[in-house]
């Protein structure tokens, strides 16, 4: 079993596609280990994207991560990881699968609708970020 971060991003839930977005990854077989809806501040949003802090986009991510609320989870399940990237499709909508969420509901490469930690490393910092562990079911 492994984990990862999931985060319904602010233009998804201004959307009102929380619920479709959430019953694509419970179709694909993974659970729902963790979930809250909340609105990062900009400095919240910076240091959850630290690692792009250097690139020219980190300003404007931050902004748009920081203009509203989102859902963030814990998605739980067999190759978590790469099974929700493959659900939620290439980082450019332009470039996403039929199918995937970034298709179905992403504006742009940067109000992509959804976030998904790339690697354990990345998903071990950001899982801790927002949950503790007496969270985690
Ligand atoms: P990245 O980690 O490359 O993509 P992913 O979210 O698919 O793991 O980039 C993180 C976020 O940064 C991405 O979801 C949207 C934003 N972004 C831009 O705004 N412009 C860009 O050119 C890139 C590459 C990313």
């Amino acid at each position: 079993m492994e984990r990862t971060l999931s985060i319904i991003k602010p233009d998804a839930v201004r959307k009102n596609v929380i619920g479709e977005i959430i019953s694509r990854f419970e179709k694909n077989g993974l659970k729902i280990a963790a979930m809250k809806k909340i609105w990062m501040t900009k400095q919240e949003a910076k240091g959850f994207y630290i690692v792009h802090k250097d690139k020219p986009f980190y300003d404007s991510l931050t902004d748009f991560m920081s203009e509203g609320p989102i859902v963030v989870m814990v998605l739980e399940g067999e190759n978590a990881i790469a099974k929700n990237r493959e659900i939620m499709g290439a980082t450019n909508p332009a470039n996403a699968a039929p199918g995937t969420i970034r298709k179905d509901f992403a504006e742009n490469i940067e109000r992509n609708a959804v976030h998904g930690s790339d690697s354990p490393e990345t998903a071990a910092f950001e899982i801790k970020y927002f949950f503790s562990e007496l969270e985690i079911f």
